[in-house]
């Protein structure tokens, strides 16, 4: 990480988060139950979604723009609300950047090692996550005894967007992609994708009660509320009516992502502004 500069870091401040799209509002879902008093500045890259299945110079290229955009605003730290980008961009963006910025990788990675009891653990996630074997990286450095086992379940995001949460063409094709990590008896399976805790009740209907399952969005607003509090940053202040404690902001569909932030966020979310990307 460059060097961090507390100067810039105010503690009513509002947070930055940015996903490819709508899966990073379960990121944000997570902050506002956990830390309610912090405001957020959302960005959802609606137009150039998916990023699972693009080039790791293309997702950092863009995640580089996002951070640009979102400094804009002074947010005292940023948080990449997508495994994707995660997995990409995070090396890159943590170069030069003199905010904290906490990812989606590594307190999910963390809290597998903590719950796992055969040291066998799946991943599933978007093909780009997959094939960086982040998640294999980071359980590795924390205990090189763990077995990990990753499967690209691409299929999910479609499904999901779609709204098909709960039918029975998404119970066929969970069935499909977990049967070869039932089959090696994974007991911990972590949701490698920010869509995957919406389809949470069928994954857990199909692999049974004897698997944990580990959401990262839930773990990484854990992180991040520590690292607001060891950094003094936390705001102690209840945003007041008025304040616009969150924004929204997409790429593109401006409509369709408020109504899908208002079937995952229980807060009434009336609008969504949309920006050139490309500008930043
Ligand atoms: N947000 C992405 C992730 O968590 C999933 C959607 C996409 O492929 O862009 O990996």
């Amino acid at each position: 990480m460059g060097q961090i500069n507390k100067e810039l870091m105010h503690k009513d401040a509002p947070i930055g988060v940015f996903d490819s799209g709508v899966g990073g509002l379960t990121v944000a879902r997570e902050i506002m139950r956990q830390i309610p008093n912090e405001k957020i500045i959302y960005f959802g890259d609606t137009a150039r979604v998916p990023y699972g299945s693009k080039s790791q110079k293309t997702v950092t290229r863009y995640s580089e723009q996002i951070v640009r955009f979102l400094r804009t605003f002074q947010v005292k730290t940023i948080v990449v609300a997508c495994n994707t980008a995660s997995a990409y961009a995070l090396d890159t963006l943590e170069k030069d950047i003199d905010i904290p910025i906490v990812d989606v990788i590594k307190p999910g990675a963390k809290m597998a090692t903590e719950v796992t009891r055969n040291g066998r653990i799946g991943v599933i996630a978007t093909e780009a996550t997959i094939s960086s074997q982040m998640y294999t990286k980071y359980i590795t450095n924390l205990n090189r005894s763990i077995t990990i086992y990753e499967k690209a379940c691409p299929l999910f995001v479609p499904l999901v967007e779609e709204g098909l949460w709960e039918d029975p063409v998404t119970d066929e094709i969970v069935r499909r992609y977990l049967t070869e990590l039932i089959d090696i008896d994974i007991d911990t399976l972590i949701l490698g994708c920010t869509h995957y805790p919406l389809i949470r009740s069928t994954l857990r209907r199909i692999i049974g009660d004897k698997v944990t399952l580990v959401n990262p969005a839930y773990e990484t607003a854990v992180e991040l509320r520590q690292l607001l509090s060891e950094m003094n940053i936390l705001n102690e202040e209840t945003p007041g009516l008025g304040s616009n404690q969150y924004q929204f902001y997409v790429s593109d569909k401006a409509e369709k992502f408020v109504r899908f932030a208002n079937s995952i966020i229980n807060y009434g979310i009336l609008s969504a502004k949309t920006v050139n990307i490309e500008e930043y």
